[in-house]
Protein backbone atom coordinates (compact mmCIF):
# COMPACT_ATOMS: atom_id res chain seq x y z
CA UNK A 1 0.00 0.00 0.00
CA UNK A 2 3.05 1.81 0.71
CA UNK A 3 2.93 3.19 -3.05
CA UNK A 4 -0.58 4.59 -3.25
CA UNK A 5 -1.60 8.10 -2.43
CA UNK A 6 -5.31 7.74 -2.87
CA UNK A 7 -7.29 4.98 -1.54
CA UNK A 8 -10.47 4.11 -3.56
CA UNK A 9 -13.83 5.61 -1.97
CA UNK A 10 -14.43 1.81 -0.86
CA UNK A 11 -12.53 -0.70 0.82
CA UNK A 12 -12.35 -2.66 3.40
CA UNK A 13 -11.68 -0.14 6.05
CA UNK A 14 -15.10 1.58 6.94
CA UNK A 15 -14.10 4.98 6.48
CA UNK A 16 -16.32 8.21 7.76
CA UNK A 17 -17.69 8.72 3.85
CA UNK A 18 -18.25 6.53 0.84
CA UNK A 19 -18.42 9.96 -1.43
CA UNK A 20 -15.11 11.16 -0.79
CA UNK A 21 -11.38 9.55 -1.52
CA UNK A 22 -8.61 10.04 0.87
CA UNK A 23 -5.07 10.37 0.94
CA UNK A 24 -3.36 7.16 2.53
CA UNK A 25 -1.26 9.46 4.96
CA UNK A 26 2.31 6.97 5.84
CA UNK A 27 4.43 9.91 7.73
CA UNK A 28 4.32 13.04 9.80
CA UNK A 29 7.36 15.36 10.59
CA UNK A 30 6.52 19.01 12.54
CA UNK A 31 3.23 20.36 11.09
CA UNK A 32 3.84 18.33 7.54
CA UNK A 33 2.01 15.28 7.03
CA UNK A 34 2.98 13.19 3.42
CA UNK A 35 1.11 10.90 1.50
CA UNK A 36 2.41 7.44 -0.30
CA UNK A 37 2.74 9.29 -3.28
CA UNK A 38 5.13 11.92 -1.69
CA UNK A 39 2.72 14.51 -1.59
CA UNK A 40 3.14 16.99 1.36
CA UNK A 41 0.57 18.72 3.53
CA UNK A 42 0.75 21.36 6.00
CA UNK A 43 -1.08 20.54 8.89
CA UNK A 44 -3.15 23.72 9.81
CA UNK A 45 -5.83 22.00 11.51
CA UNK A 46 -3.43 19.72 13.66
CA UNK A 47 -5.76 17.36 12.62
CA UNK A 48 -9.24 18.21 13.98
CA UNK A 49 -7.32 21.06 16.74
CA UNK A 50 -5.70 17.50 18.15
CA UNK A 51 -1.59 17.59 17.27
CA UNK A 52 -0.15 20.37 19.38
CA UNK A 53 3.74 19.35 19.85
CA UNK A 54 3.97 18.69 16.04
CA UNK A 55 3.86 15.08 13.88
CA UNK A 56 7.07 12.59 14.44
CA UNK A 57 8.43 13.89 17.75
CA UNK A 58 10.94 11.10 18.05
CA UNK A 59 11.11 10.98 21.92
CA UNK A 60 7.34 10.60 22.17
CA UNK A 61 7.60 7.11 19.97
CA UNK A 62 10.28 6.30 22.17
CA UNK A 63 8.64 6.18 25.23
CA UNK A 64 5.51 4.29 24.46
CA UNK A 65 8.17 1.33 22.76
CA UNK A 66 9.60 1.01 26.36
CA UNK A 67 6.51 1.69 28.10
CA UNK A 68 5.17 -1.40 25.51
CA UNK A 69 8.17 -3.07 26.11
CA UNK A 70 8.17 -2.97 30.05
CA UNK A 71 4.76 -3.59 30.71
CA UNK A 72 1.90 -2.97 28.25
CA UNK A 73 -1.37 -3.47 29.77
CA UNK A 74 -2.51 -4.24 33.46
CA UNK A 75 -6.84 -3.63 34.25
CA UNK A 76 -7.68 -1.14 36.39
CA UNK A 77 -9.32 -3.02 38.69
CA UNK A 78 -6.39 -5.05 39.82
CA UNK A 79 -3.48 -3.21 39.60
CA UNK A 80 -2.57 0.63 39.38
CA UNK A 81 0.97 1.59 37.00
CA UNK A 82 3.76 4.23 38.26
CA UNK A 83 3.38 5.79 35.13
CA UNK A 84 -0.41 6.79 35.40
CA UNK A 85 0.37 8.09 39.21
CA UNK A 86 3.12 10.18 38.20
CA UNK A 87 1.15 11.69 34.82
CA UNK A 88 -2.00 12.01 37.42
CA UNK A 89 -0.26 14.22 39.61
CA UNK A 90 1.57 16.15 37.22
CA UNK A 91 -1.89 17.11 35.40
CA UNK A 92 -3.47 18.09 38.15
CA UNK A 93 -0.16 20.49 38.64
CA UNK A 94 -0.51 21.82 34.90
CA UNK A 95 -4.63 21.80 36.10
CA UNK A 96 -3.35 25.37 38.66
CA UNK A 97 -4.31 25.39 42.21
CA UNK A 98 -8.41 24.47 41.60
CA UNK A 99 -7.86 20.92 41.39
CA UNK A 100 -5.18 20.66 44.04
CA UNK A 101 -5.80 17.44 46.05
CA UNK A 102 -8.24 16.61 43.71
CA UNK A 103 -8.15 13.19 40.94
CA UNK A 104 -7.56 12.49 37.40
CA UNK A 105 -9.15 9.60 35.35
CA UNK A 106 -7.52 8.49 32.12
CA UNK A 107 -9.70 7.25 29.19
CA UNK A 108 -9.69 6.55 25.36
CA UNK A 109 -10.94 9.96 24.15
CA UNK A 110 -12.89 12.88 24.56
CA UNK A 111 -16.09 11.17 24.00
CA UNK A 112 -15.34 8.47 26.82
CA UNK A 113 -14.05 11.44 29.14
CA UNK A 114 -17.31 13.35 29.01
CA UNK A 115 -19.57 10.10 29.57
CA UNK A 116 -17.01 9.61 32.40
CA UNK A 117 -17.37 13.02 33.33
CA UNK A 118 -21.03 13.28 33.49
CA UNK A 119 -21.53 10.36 35.42
CA UNK A 120 -19.01 11.77 37.70
CA UNK A 121 -21.28 14.45 38.41
CA UNK A 122 -24.15 12.57 38.21
CA UNK A 123 -22.30 10.27 41.63
CA UNK A 124 -21.44 13.35 43.16
CA UNK A 125 -24.94 14.22 43.72
CA UNK A 126 -25.76 11.35 45.42
CA UNK A 127 -23.28 10.78 47.67
CA UNK A 128 -23.67 14.43 48.91
CA UNK A 129 -27.64 13.53 49.57
CA UNK A 130 -28.77 15.01 46.29
CA UNK A 131 -29.98 12.22 44.04
CA UNK A 132 -32.54 14.33 43.05
CA UNK A 133 -30.43 15.62 40.42
CA UNK A 134 -29.53 14.08 37.23
CA UNK A 135 -30.47 16.31 34.66
CA UNK A 136 -27.58 17.76 32.17
CA UNK A 137 -27.80 21.14 31.51
CA UNK A 138 -25.68 22.00 28.29
CA UNK A 139 -25.60 24.81 25.32
CA UNK A 140 -27.22 24.51 22.17
CA UNK A 141 -25.14 24.67 18.89
CA UNK A 142 -22.28 22.58 21.14
CA UNK A 143 -20.08 19.21 20.60
CA UNK A 144 -19.24 17.12 23.17
CA UNK A 145 -18.87 13.40 21.78
CA UNK A 146 -20.17 11.28 19.77
CA UNK A 147 -21.28 8.25 21.64
CA UNK A 148 -25.09 8.71 22.97
CA UNK A 149 -24.55 9.95 26.87
CA UNK A 150 -22.25 12.97 24.96
CA UNK A 151 -24.56 13.00 22.09
CA UNK A 152 -27.29 13.57 24.42
CA UNK A 153 -25.45 17.15 25.90
CA UNK A 154 -24.07 17.94 22.31
CA UNK A 155 -26.14 20.35 20.20
CA UNK A 156 -24.70 19.47 16.84
CA UNK A 157 -27.88 19.37 14.75
CA UNK A 158 -26.16 17.63 12.19
CA UNK A 159 -24.38 15.21 14.03
CA UNK A 160 -27.45 14.22 16.69
CA UNK A 161 -30.58 14.03 14.67
CA UNK A 162 -30.94 11.17 13.53
CA UNK A 163 -30.13 9.49 17.06
CA UNK A 164 -32.50 11.69 18.84
CA UNK A 165 -35.07 8.64 19.57
CA UNK A 166 -32.00 7.31 21.34
CA UNK A 167 -30.77 9.42 23.60
CA UNK A 168 -32.28 11.21 27.03
CA UNK A 169 -32.63 15.15 26.10
CA UNK A 170 -32.33 17.77 28.66
CA UNK A 171 -32.36 21.39 28.27
CA UNK A 172 -30.04 23.38 26.37
CA UNK A 173 -29.19 26.82 26.72
CA UNK A 174 -28.66 30.29 24.66
CA UNK A 175 -24.80 30.22 23.45
CA UNK A 176 -23.06 33.32 22.53
CA UNK A 177 -22.03 33.70 19.49
CA UNK A 178 -21.06 37.04 18.92
CA UNK A 179 -21.12 37.67 14.78
CA UNK A 180 -24.81 36.60 14.81
CA UNK A 181 -25.37 37.97 18.50
CA UNK A 182 -29.40 37.41 19.62
CA UNK A 183 -29.00 40.87 21.08
CA UNK A 184 -28.19 42.72 18.74
CA UNK A 185 -25.42 44.52 20.54
CA UNK A 186 -24.46 47.91 19.48
CA UNK A 187 -21.08 48.00 22.32
CA UNK A 188 -19.22 44.96 20.48
CA UNK A 189 -20.82 42.50 22.66
CA UNK A 190 -19.19 44.11 25.77
CA UNK A 191 -22.14 43.31 27.95
CA UNK A 192 -24.24 40.32 26.48
CA UNK A 193 -22.38 37.17 28.29
CA UNK A 194 -24.58 38.25 31.56
CA UNK A 195 -27.89 37.88 29.30
CA UNK A 196 -26.72 34.84 27.72
CA UNK A 197 -25.88 33.20 30.89
CA UNK A 198 -29.78 33.91 32.17
CA UNK A 199 -30.67 31.53 29.99
CA UNK A 200 -28.57 28.99 31.96
CA UNK A 201 -30.70 30.36 35.33
CA UNK A 202 -33.81 29.46 34.14
CA UNK A 203 -33.07 26.34 32.47
CA UNK A 204 -32.11 25.68 35.97
CA UNK A 205 -35.19 26.93 37.87
CA UNK A 206 -37.17 24.80 35.18
CA UNK A 207 -35.44 21.74 36.15
CA UNK A 208 -36.81 21.76 39.54
CA UNK A 209 -34.51 21.13 42.08
CA UNK A 210 -33.31 18.05 39.42
CA UNK A 211 -30.17 19.56 37.85
CA UNK A 212 -26.79 18.16 38.07
CA UNK A 213 -24.60 19.88 35.85
CA UNK A 214 -23.82 22.19 33.57
CA UNK A 215 -21.76 21.74 30.52
CA UNK A 216 -19.78 24.27 28.58
CA UNK A 217 -16.99 24.53 25.82
CA UNK A 218 -14.96 27.86 27.35
CA UNK A 219 -14.25 28.29 23.77
CA UNK A 220 -16.69 26.66 21.00
CA UNK A 221 -14.94 24.23 19.12
CA UNK A 222 -15.84 22.82 15.62
CA UNK A 223 -19.79 23.39 16.09
CA UNK A 224 -19.19 27.23 15.67
CA UNK A 225 -16.09 27.94 14.61
CA UNK A 226 -13.89 29.02 17.87
CA UNK A 227 -16.29 31.65 18.88
CA UNK A 228 -14.65 32.93 22.27
CA UNK A 229 -17.64 34.17 24.82
CA UNK A 230 -17.87 37.97 25.55
CA UNK A 231 -16.45 38.91 28.65
CA UNK A 232 -17.77 38.24 32.11
CA UNK A 233 -20.28 35.45 30.53
CA UNK A 234 -17.92 32.42 31.83
CA UNK A 235 -17.91 34.29 35.27
CA UNK A 236 -21.79 35.00 35.04
CA UNK A 237 -22.48 30.61 34.60
CA UNK A 238 -19.96 29.79 36.67
CA UNK A 239 -21.63 31.91 39.59
CA UNK A 240 -24.97 30.39 38.47
CA UNK A 241 -24.17 27.08 39.19
CA UNK A 242 -22.55 27.43 42.32
CA UNK A 243 -25.58 29.67 43.82
CA UNK A 244 -27.56 26.51 42.63
CA UNK A 245 -25.41 23.67 43.83
CA UNK A 246 -25.07 22.80 39.94
CA UNK A 247 -21.80 21.01 39.08
CA UNK A 248 -19.97 23.08 36.33
CA UNK A 249 -17.94 20.89 33.46
CA UNK A 250 -15.71 22.72 31.62
CA UNK A 251 -15.42 20.27 28.24
CA UNK A 252 -11.77 21.02 27.29
CA UNK A 253 -11.06 18.49 25.24
CA UNK A 254 -10.41 20.63 21.83
CA UNK A 255 -8.99 24.08 23.82
CA UNK A 256 -7.24 22.00 26.71
CA UNK A 257 -3.92 21.51 26.91
CA UNK A 258 -2.12 24.76 26.09
CA UNK A 259 -4.07 25.53 22.90
CA UNK A 260 -5.63 28.91 23.66
CA UNK A 261 -2.62 30.41 25.12
CA UNK A 262 -3.32 28.88 28.41
CA UNK A 263 -2.35 25.28 30.36
CA UNK A 264 -6.77 25.55 30.02
CA UNK A 265 -9.43 28.01 28.16
CA UNK A 266 -11.05 28.10 31.96
CA UNK A 267 -8.13 30.66 32.90
CA UNK A 268 -8.66 33.55 30.46
CA UNK A 269 -12.63 33.87 32.02
CA UNK A 270 -11.41 32.89 35.47
CA UNK A 271 -13.18 30.60 35.98
CA UNK A 272 -13.09 27.59 38.43
CA UNK A 273 -15.12 24.27 36.99
CA UNK A 274 -15.78 21.30 39.20
CA UNK A 275 -14.80 19.15 36.62
CA UNK A 276 -12.49 19.67 33.49
CA UNK A 277 -12.62 17.72 30.64
CA UNK A 278 -9.10 17.30 28.03
CA UNK A 279 -8.54 14.77 24.89
CA UNK A 280 -6.81 15.57 21.64
CA UNK A 281 -3.75 17.83 22.43
CA UNK A 282 -3.68 15.67 25.94
CA UNK A 283 -1.76 12.91 24.00
CA UNK A 284 -1.22 15.30 21.14
CA UNK A 285 -2.42 12.75 18.68
CA UNK A 286 0.11 10.15 19.30
CA UNK A 287 -2.21 7.90 21.51
CA UNK A 288 -5.72 7.48 22.23
CA UNK A 289 -6.32 9.08 25.58
CA UNK A 290 -8.88 11.57 27.39
CA UNK A 291 -8.70 12.93 31.02
CA UNK A 292 -11.23 13.49 33.82
CA UNK A 293 -9.98 15.94 36.47
CA UNK A 294 -12.37 16.56 39.16
CA UNK A 295 -11.75 18.72 42.29
CA UNK A 296 -11.36 17.66 45.38
CA UNK A 297 -14.60 18.43 47.01
CA UNK A 298 -16.36 16.07 44.00
CA UNK A 299 -12.96 13.51 44.78
CA UNK A 300 -14.18 13.91 48.28
CA UNK A 301 -17.50 12.99 48.17
CA UNK A 302 -16.96 9.61 46.81
CA UNK A 303 -13.93 8.70 48.59
CA UNK A 304 -16.11 9.81 52.05
CA UNK A 305 -19.52 8.45 50.41
CA UNK A 306 -19.67 4.76 49.02
CA UNK A 307 -16.08 5.12 48.17
CA UNK A 308 -16.55 3.38 44.41
CA UNK A 309 -16.86 5.32 41.30
CA UNK A 310 -19.27 3.14 39.61
CA UNK A 311 -17.99 3.51 35.89
CA UNK A 312 -15.14 2.17 34.31
CA UNK A 313 -13.49 1.16 30.78
CA UNK A 314 -11.20 -1.98 30.27
CA UNK A 315 -8.68 0.59 29.03
CA UNK A 316 -8.85 3.00 31.82
CA UNK A 317 -5.48 4.34 32.42
CA UNK A 318 -4.15 1.67 29.66
CA UNK A 319 -0.48 2.29 30.23
CA UNK A 320 1.10 3.46 26.42
CA UNK A 321 -1.38 5.52 26.04
CA UNK A 322 -0.45 7.26 29.56
CA UNK A 323 2.56 7.16 28.59
CA UNK A 324 2.59 9.17 25.01
CA UNK A 325 0.41 11.66 28.01
CA UNK A 326 3.04 12.20 29.95
CA UNK A 327 5.86 12.56 27.13
CA UNK A 328 3.56 14.70 25.54
CA UNK A 329 3.96 16.85 28.64
CA UNK A 330 7.09 16.80 29.35
CA UNK A 331 7.57 18.23 25.57
CA UNK A 332 4.73 20.75 26.11
CA UNK A 333 6.46 22.22 29.07
CA UNK A 334 10.28 21.87 28.31
CA UNK A 335 9.58 23.34 24.90
CA UNK A 336 7.24 26.84 26.01
CA UNK A 337 4.58 25.35 23.94
CA UNK A 338 1.92 27.24 25.68
CA UNK A 339 3.73 30.38 25.34
CA UNK A 340 3.94 29.51 21.89
CA UNK A 341 0.01 29.62 21.87
CA UNK A 342 -0.52 32.87 23.56
CA UNK A 343 -1.45 35.51 21.24
CA UNK A 344 -0.45 38.49 23.45
CA UNK A 345 2.89 37.36 23.09
CA UNK A 346 4.63 39.39 20.54
CA UNK A 347 5.78 36.95 17.41
CA UNK A 348 4.75 34.21 19.36
CA UNK A 349 3.36 31.70 16.62
CA UNK A 350 -0.47 32.69 17.95
CA UNK A 351 0.02 36.56 17.32
CA UNK A 352 1.51 35.75 14.07
CA UNK A 353 -1.54 33.15 13.25
CA UNK A 354 -4.10 36.19 14.34
CA UNK A 355 -2.07 39.06 11.72
CA UNK A 356 -1.68 36.53 9.04
CA UNK A 357 -5.57 34.95 9.19
CA UNK A 358 -7.16 38.53 10.11
CA UNK A 359 -5.98 39.58 6.59
CA UNK A 360 -8.47 37.13 5.16
CA UNK A 361 -11.15 39.83 6.18
CA UNK A 362 -10.40 41.75 2.99
CA UNK A 363 -11.68 38.47 0.79
CA UNK A 364 -14.76 38.58 -0.21
CA UNK A 365 -17.14 35.26 1.04
CA UNK A 366 -14.93 35.93 4.08
CA UNK A 367 -17.49 36.78 6.67
CA UNK A 368 -15.57 36.81 10.35
CA UNK A 369 -12.13 35.59 11.67
CA UNK A 370 -11.96 34.74 15.22
CA UNK A 371 -10.19 32.89 17.63
CA UNK A 372 -7.28 32.91 20.06
CA UNK A 373 -4.63 30.96 20.84
CA UNK A 374 -4.17 28.56 17.98
CA UNK A 375 -7.29 28.08 17.54
CA UNK A 376 -9.51 30.28 15.14
CA UNK A 377 -12.46 29.70 13.06
CA UNK A 378 -13.38 31.06 9.20
CA UNK A 379 -16.62 31.81 8.58
CA UNK A 380 -17.78 32.23 4.94
CA UNK A 381 -20.80 34.32 3.95
CA UNK A 382 -22.69 35.19 0.00
CA UNK A 383 -23.10 38.48 1.46
CA UNK A 384 -20.91 39.93 4.32
CA UNK A 385 -23.17 43.57 4.75
CA UNK A 386 -26.49 41.41 5.48
CA UNK A 387 -24.20 38.04 6.79
CA UNK A 388 -26.15 35.92 4.46
CA UNK A 389 -24.63 32.03 4.87
CA UNK A 390 -23.96 30.20 1.57
CA UNK A 391 -27.11 27.49 0.44
CA UNK A 392 -25.50 24.45 2.59
CA UNK A 393 -25.83 22.31 -0.46
CA UNK A 394 -23.24 24.18 -2.06
CA UNK A 395 -21.02 22.97 0.73
CA UNK A 396 -18.30 26.06 0.67
CA UNK A 397 -16.57 25.17 3.23
CA UNK A 398 -15.70 21.45 2.05
CA UNK A 399 -15.22 23.63 -1.73
CA UNK A 400 -12.51 25.47 0.43
CA UNK A 401 -11.39 22.30 2.07
CA UNK A 402 -10.67 20.35 -1.07
CA UNK A 403 -8.82 23.72 -2.97
CA UNK A 404 -6.51 23.71 0.20
CA UNK A 405 -5.69 20.00 0.18
CA UNK A 406 -5.17 20.02 -3.91
CA UNK A 407 -2.38 22.85 -2.96
CA UNK A 408 -1.07 20.77 -0.17
CA UNK A 409 -2.67 22.42 2.51
CA UNK A 410 -4.83 20.73 5.56
CA UNK A 411 -8.42 22.59 7.04
CA UNK A 412 -10.73 21.31 8.98
CA UNK A 413 -14.32 22.51 7.24
CA UNK A 414 -17.31 22.58 8.68
CA UNK A 415 -21.12 23.29 8.17
CA UNK A 416 -24.03 24.58 10.24
CA UNK A 417 -22.91 27.42 12.39
CA UNK A 418 -25.53 29.36 11.61
CA UNK A 419 -28.56 27.38 12.75
CA UNK A 420 -27.58 24.10 12.28
CA UNK A 421 -27.80 23.17 8.90
CA UNK A 422 -26.84 26.22 7.01
CA UNK A 423 -23.34 28.29 7.36
CA UNK A 424 -19.93 27.41 7.00
CA UNK A 425 -16.87 27.58 8.44
CA UNK A 426 -13.18 26.79 8.71
CA UNK A 427 -11.42 25.14 12.29
CA UNK A 428 -7.59 26.34 12.15
CA UNK A 429 -5.54 24.62 15.12
CA UNK A 430 -2.10 24.18 14.00
CA UNK A 431 0.69 22.03 16.33
CA UNK A 432 2.27 25.09 18.16
CA UNK A 433 5.59 24.59 16.51
CA UNK A 434 4.23 26.33 13.21
CA UNK A 435 7.19 28.84 12.46
CA UNK A 436 6.25 32.43 10.50
CA UNK A 437 7.18 31.44 6.93
CA UNK A 438 4.86 28.24 7.63
CA UNK A 439 1.98 30.73 8.46
CA UNK A 440 2.69 33.09 5.44
CA UNK A 441 2.64 30.15 3.12
CA UNK A 442 -0.76 28.70 4.72
CA UNK A 443 -2.94 31.83 5.43
CA UNK A 444 -2.22 33.01 1.53
CA UNK A 445 -2.58 29.27 0.51
CA UNK A 446 -5.85 29.41 1.92
CA UNK A 447 -7.13 32.62 -0.23
CA UNK A 448 -6.05 30.93 -3.30
CA UNK A 449 -8.50 27.74 -2.09
CA UNK A 450 -11.35 30.59 -0.77
CA UNK A 451 -10.79 32.27 -3.94
CA UNK A 452 -10.95 29.05 -6.35
CA UNK A 453 -14.09 27.54 -4.23
CA UNK A 454 -15.97 31.02 -5.04
CA UNK A 455 -14.89 30.67 -8.84
CA UNK A 456 -16.46 27.17 -8.48
CA UNK A 457 -19.70 28.24 -7.49
CA UNK A 458 -20.04 31.58 -9.82
C1 LIG B 1 -15.28 19.97 22.59
C2 LIG B 1 -15.26 18.51 22.27
N1 LIG B 1 -15.70 17.63 23.18
C3 LIG B 1 -15.67 16.31 22.96
C4 LIG B 1 -15.21 15.79 21.76
C5 LIG B 1 -15.18 14.30 21.53
O1 LIG B 1 -13.88 13.84 21.53
P1 LIG B 1 -13.47 12.49 20.76
O2 LIG B 1 -13.69 12.75 19.31
O3 LIG B 1 -12.03 12.28 21.14
O4 LIG B 1 -14.34 11.40 21.27
C6 LIG B 1 -14.75 16.67 20.78
C7 LIG B 1 -14.26 16.16 19.48
O5 LIG B 1 -14.16 16.86 18.50
C8 LIG B 1 -14.77 18.07 21.04
O6 LIG B 1 -14.34 18.95 20.13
Amino acid sequence: MSDISVIPTRSALLRRSFRKTFPAAVRGEGVYVWDGGGKRYLDFAGSAAVNFIGHGVREIGAVMAEQAKQLEFVHSSQFTTPVAEEYAQELLEFAGKNFSGGGVYFTSGGSEAIEAALKLARQYQVEIGQGRRFQMISRGQSYHGSTLGALAVSGNKRRREMYLPMVREFAHVAFPYCYRCAYDCTDGCRNCGQEYAADLEKAIEAAQGQAAAFIVEPVSGATLGAVVPPPGYLRSVADTCRRHGVLLIADEVMTGMGRTGRNFAVEHGEIAPDILVAAKGLSSGYAPLGTVIATKRVVDAIAEGSGVFMHGFTYNSHPISVAAGRGVLKVLQRDNLVRAADGSREGSAAALLRVALEKLRGVNAVGDVRGIGLLWGVEFVADKASKKPFPPELNFAGRVGQAAAKRGLMVYPMQGCVDGVAGDHLLIAPPAVITSEEIGWAAETLGEAIAEAARSIA
